[in-house]
């Protein structure tokens, strides 16, 4: 039972938490599919979108979610409120407690903010992306489509290729991949691989083909041009010539393998083209598993309130 107050990472999800909400996200999927979207789970409650970050994905699919599960939905962008006036976190945060919103969805540039805004506020809060550290929903959607794929997690090899120095993609998924059995393998220019990742579980690779062989899922990451400091890499075209992965890399993989990435891409940088739209690439149907576990994870995080049970 997902008996907590808020979802801020995965680093500290067990197997069963995170089967369970895969198990509802599973069946909302298949009713968005059937054309099913107005749902009462929650209504009367009222779910508000802060976000201090671009985005085009994980904003609109919460506010998807929640207006499927029948929220009230208030979408917060920081540039148009009084944040811009020098509002501090904790203050944006009890006013919004004050008005007793049920759920805030945030997206924040500094790492840890969302867990600063939990503990400072009665509403439940989701963290939708917070710095270099984790972006928990992401990996669940992502862990969602290989579920389907496969019909499992355990014992699949998923190699992530890409800017991980930078990525809360890509932690959240080496926690929540780890913990369901998976084995992540990592592979990225040194410059872009942070220290340590092979003591949280990673195996670093060398090489993209060393990464990508015999592989399940081929996952690409976003090199990030808005946090990169100069001298990472030499340049894009470099970097897509040696760290990328084209189809040459990809037949490395199985040939039931699985092309995944949590957007936005650049295109021809970390993917090639005909990456992308390959037949095996699951790129759009990762976009539907978001709306779809963000709607679990917001059912559920309710049902624990409900029932008095949000104890973490
Ligand atoms: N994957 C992801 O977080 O995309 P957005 O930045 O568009 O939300």
């Amino acid at each position: 039972m997902l008996n907590r107050k808020d979802l801020l990472g995965l680093i500290d999800a067990s197997k069963e938490e995170i089967t369970e909400i895969l198990d509802l996200a599973e069946e909302f999927k298949q009713r968005i599919k059937r054309g099913e979207k107005k749902l009462d789970r929650l209504s009367g409650k009222t779910v508000t979108v802060l976000f201090y970050e671009n985005s085009t994905r994980t904003r609109t699919s919460f506010e998807q979610a929640a207006k499927y599960l029948g929220a009230t939905t208030i979408n917060i962008a920081a540039g148009t409120s009084s944040v811009a006036k020098g509002e501090t976190l904790v203050d944006t945060g009890k006013t919004l407690d004050a008005q007793k919103n049920d759920f805030i969805v945030m997206r924040h540039p500094m790492g840890g903010a969302p867990y600063l805004l939990a503990k400072t506020v009665k509403a439940g809060v989701l963290n939708a992306g917070d710095g270099m550290n984790e972006h928990p929903t992401q990996a669940l959607l992502d862990m969602l489509t290989m579920r389907e794929t496969f019909g499992r997690l355990e014992g699949l090899k998923v190699a992530i290729l890409g800017d991980i120095k930078h990525s809360r993609v890509a932690k959240s998924n080496l926690f929540g991949l780890k913990t369901m059995g998976a084995e992540v393998r990592m592979f990225a220019p040194e410059t872009l691989i942070p220290k340590g990742m092979d003591k949280l579980g990673a195996k670093i690779c060398s090489s993209r083909e060393e990464a990508v062989k015999g592989a399940d899922v081929v996952m690409g990451l976003r090199i990030q041009l808005e946090r990169q400091q100069a001298g990472n890499f030499p340049s894009l075209g470099e970097y897509a010539a040696n760290y990328g992965v084209d189809e040459k890399v990809f037949a490395l993989a199985k040939p039931n393998a699985i092309i995944l990435h949590p957007g936005p891409v650049n295109r021809g940088v970390e993917l090639t083209s005909g990456i992308i739209d390959h037949e095996r690439s699951r790129i759009e149907d990762q976009v539907l598993s978001g709306v779809a576990v963000r709607m679990a994870a917001l059912t559920l995080l309710n049902e624990a309130r409900n029932n008095g049970e949000a104890t973490k």
